[in-house]
């Protein structure tokens, strides 16, 4: 393959071809797309095993994807998606291949990385957690006064929560009812003390998981676990309430944690990629090995599907460059999340930071600064509870906002009526943004109104629609949709990386803050430190020292 060696797709005729047809077609209401057209809906769906992606309520033609699928040609995605199933070092500005897909992979996979194929370790790993996890789940596990575990603690950050968080939520009906799985990320002490509200020590488990197990707010939030637990204990029961996860084995040994209670993992799997791995550890203790085993087969069936569905019937692909579209093309900012499935609620945070960690960049793979609009605002709200929050803005403010909507089309908790109308409003949500309501609509309905009383009511109730949707509708939240969706989405980042010429897996921008913090906290304690920084950052320092002891 030959590819420059900076950015330069956005000079190509593609690209203007691209930015021609936007302005040729952004007047074009989606209301009349549906009514030229009876075979929108089958021309513009896609559907995997349980999966359907109704994504013909967006501004696009026929002809729209046939450009975006030219700028994928242009951007060599077929290259980059083969790049990375070979385990080469894509990952550029660390030296580091990108292999999350080899962590769903099963025997007989022919993973590499370096010419090593790396199936047997990731095997091994994944065949010790089963191993500890039915340990635990059976009560053979013991705490250090002879009695199982009752509740599991996950103390991590980022990529070693998040994921992990949202599985257990969404998963939750196949969770073991015995163990209470809780999460503690946040440096605020309060996190910690009130997961431990109401917890034994001897009936507890803590997982230390961090990638680099440098993480400061994790290894405090570890210290104060260990802490607690030996108020409570003799040191030798840190070998029975603490594991830890990690692609670092000393550091986790200079921690206090025996490295046999140590699951690894590898420095070619990003943090924010990192469910799969030994990271899912409090994943697979909830729902069990062999659950966790369907939540893998979920992602590799959307693995399978993106390296080998042509482009048009791809669905990571199509997701992927609908956003480029939006965000490139017509300069939309932000990209909004809703899921409608209580379990689902911590999927715009973790989507957040897959999204937002991995393509929120201006600088190119090259070291070039990019001039044109990279990743998007990712945001968004379980529904119905967004519908009573933002949705205004979507139906009548004045930005383009592009939406997913996520709805199982079975619930595990149908109760009496619930689900229909929990489905019926995310449809409503996807018609109502999409048509929007006309003159003539809202005149029927304020029929009898005239004068100042019309003139002032009519444009306030006109809805402008021609709002972007995707609906992805999963036949029910089991742990393979699961794995499905967010391996699709991890697909759907790795292309638009690849369209905007971003590496997506490094993360330079965290690390500023971080050392400027390491920095300031010493100056907090020590009142007569001397303070070199801006005059806001100086006075709130000094605030601090002021307000602390009062
Ligand atoms: O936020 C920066 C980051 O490095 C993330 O990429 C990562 O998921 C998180 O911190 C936690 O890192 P670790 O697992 O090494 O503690």
């Amino acid at each position: 393959m030959t590819q420059p060696r900076h950015y330069d797709l956005n000079h190509t005729s593609i690209w203007a071809k691209l930015h021609q047809h936007q302005r040729a077609t952004r007047h074009m209401h989606m209301r009349e797309l549906f009514a030229a057209d009876p075979q929108r809906f089958q021309r513009f769906s896609l559907s995997l095993g349980p999966l359907l992606m109704d994504y013909s309520k967006h501004r696009i033609t026929e002809r729209t994807l046939e450009l975006l699928f030219e700028l994928a040609d242009a951007a060599h995605l077929k290259d980059w998606r083969q790049r990375m199933r070979a385990g080469e070092a894509i990952n550029v500005s660390e030296k580091r291949a990108v292999l999350h897909m080899a962590l769903r992979g099963q025997a007989g996979d022919d993973f590499q990385v370096d010419g090593q194929p790396v199936m047997a370790q990731v095997l091994a790993v994944r065949a010790r957690m089963a191993a500890f996890a039915e340990q635990v789940r059976s009560g053979a596990w013991l705490g250090f006064d002879g009695r199982p575990i009752r509740a599991v603690v996950n103390l991590g950050i980022g990529g070693s929560d998040l994921g992990p968080l949202l599985a257990c939520r969404a998963l939750r009906p196949y969770a073991a009812a015995q163990l209470d799985m809780r999460f503690v990320a946040n440096l605020d002490g309060q996190h910690l003390a009130q997961a431990l509200e109401g917890l034994e020590p001897a009936t507890t488990l803590f997982i230390v998981a961090s990638k680099s197990f440098t993480t400061p707010e994790t290894l405090m939030n570890a210290e104060a676990a260990r802490a607690w637990l030996l108020a409570a204990a003799p040191a030798e029961a840190v070998a029975r309430h603490f594991v830890a996860i990690s692609s670092q084995t000393e550091r986790v040994r200079a921690f206090g944690i025996d490295p046999a209670n140590m699951f690894e993992f590898w420095d070619w799997v990003g943090g924010r990629y990192s469910v799969w791995s030994a990271i899912g550890l409090s994943v697979m203790l909830s729902i069990g090995p062999a659950a966790f085993e369907d939540f893998l087969a979920g992602a590799r069936r959307m693995d399978a599907h993106f390296l080998e569905a042509p482009f048009a019937q791809n669905i990571p692909v199509i997701l992927a460059l609908l956003g480029v579209w939006y965000n490139t093309f017509y300069r939309a900012h932000t990209h909004a999340i809703m899921p409608y499935d209580q379990g689902l609620a911590r999927l715009p945070a973790y989507l957040q930071q897959l999204d937002m960690e991995s393509n929120g960049k201006r600088v190119g793979r090259y070291g070039e600064t990019l001039d044109f609009d990279t990743g998007p605002v990712i945001w968004g709200e379980v529904g119905v509870n967004s519908q009573h929050a933002f949705f205004q803005l979507l139906h009548q403010g004045t930005r383009l906002v592009p939406c997913d909507f996520i709805v199982p089309m079975r619930s595990h908790y149908p109760l009496d009526r619930h689900h229909e109308a929990l489905v019926a409003n995310c449809f409503a949500q996807t018609e109502a943004l999409m048509r929007g309501k006309t003159e003539a609509e809202v005149l029927g309905e304020l029929a009898g109104l005239d004068g100042d009383t019309l003139d002032m009511l009519l444009p306030q109730k006109l809805f402008p629609g021609n709002q972007p949707s995707t609906t992805l509708a999963l036949d029910a939240i089991t742990p393979h949709t699961l794995g499905m969706l967010l391996a699709m989405y991890e697909h759907k980042v790795f292309v638009q990386g690849v369209i905007w010429g971003i590496n997506s897996f490094d993360q330079w921008g965290v690390e500023y803050g971080k050392q400027l913090a390491r920095q300031i906290q010493p100056e907090l304690a020590d009142a007569s430190a001397a303070l070199a920084h801006d005059a806001s950052t100086n006075a709130l320092i000094a605030h601090y020292r002021a307000r602390k002891a009062q």
